[in-house]
């Protein structure tokens, strides 16, 4: 465990409002792992148009800001031998009662995945999904992910979409996504919103390219997710008629190169 007047402010920060927002994730938590078929995001869209969990049985698995890690249960069930770190004590509570409730066995740390305690070259598989890839600095954990994987090991992540993160309001209060650009592209990174305690980033598609290939991995796919006719959802940020014109999340995968 990193001691937390070690850690990086925004991971202190994201550690403070996890452990505040752990209690409204668990009933998402105790549904995701009841989920026989997987579904992924904001609008629940099935695995098999996503294709996170493809050929993962045998494999050395890390999830990286694993939350109440349903999706490290997911990995699990299909043959992988996962670990699940996750920096907010209070979500790792909810997965270690998941776990027991489900009878299903791996570690899970709590730790700041831009610094992981494993030697190089661990896994053959990182995965994350609205964690780190959304809450930790990829300047950080993208290096740090390369350094956790084997040669011709893969990255996988789902995080907020580009547009999204460009159209939102700054305010939950000010509603959902519109087609208005409310912030620039360049220069893409850091954000903090004045009615959250909660610090994330997000990058330009173009700087996530330049980023994995300087950390020595192809991309191998960029997947904008488009939710069905009628899915619906809870979350409040964007509707369903925008998510199918523009994309509130996207899949990325890349390959360590050998
Ligand atoms: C939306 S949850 C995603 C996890 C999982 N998919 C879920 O929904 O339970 C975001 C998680 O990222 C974790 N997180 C944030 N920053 C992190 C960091 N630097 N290292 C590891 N985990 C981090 C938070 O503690 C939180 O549990």
């Amino acid at each position: 465990m990193t001691h937390e007047s070690t850690l990086p402010e925004h991971v202190t920060a994201n550690r403070g409002a996890w452990d505040e927002w752990a209690a409204e994730y668990v009933a998402a938590g105790r549904r995701g792992w009841a989920d026989n078929v997987p579904t992924w995001g904001v609008f629940g869209i099935p695995e098999a148009d996503v294709h996170l969990l493809d050929d993962v049985a045998g494999k050395d698995a890390i999830e990286l800001g694993c939350g109440t890690a349903y999706v490290s249960s997911w990995l699990a069930r299909r043959g992988a031998r996962v670990v699940g770190i996750d920096n907010s004590p209070k979500q790792l509570e909810t997965a270690r009662a998941l776990q027991a409730e489900h009878g299903l066995d791996f570690p899970l740390l709590l730790g700041n995945a831009e610094t992981v305690p494993y030697p190089d070259a661990s896994f053959d598989l990182a995965i994350s999904e609205y964690g780190a890839c959304l809450w930790a600095d990829p300047y950080a954990w993208i290096p740090e992910a390369a350094r956790l994987l084997r040669p011709g090991g893969e990255l996988r992540f789902l995080t907020n979409g580009l547009l999204l993160v460009l159209t939102e309001p700054a305010l939950e209060a000010e509603g959902p996504a519109t087609d208005r650009l409310l912030r620039p592209l360049f220069g893409m990174h850091r954000y903090e919103w004045e009615d959250s305690p909660g610090i994330d980033f997000h990058l330009a598609h173009g700087e996530w390219i330049r980023l994995l290939r300087e950390n020595g991995f192809d991309v191998l796919e960029l997947r904008e997710l488009r939710p069905p006719e009628g899915a619906t959802t809870t979350y409040e940020a964007v509707t369903l008629d925008w998510a199918r014109q523009w994309a509130c999340e996207e899949v990325w995968k890349a390959r360590k190169r050998g």
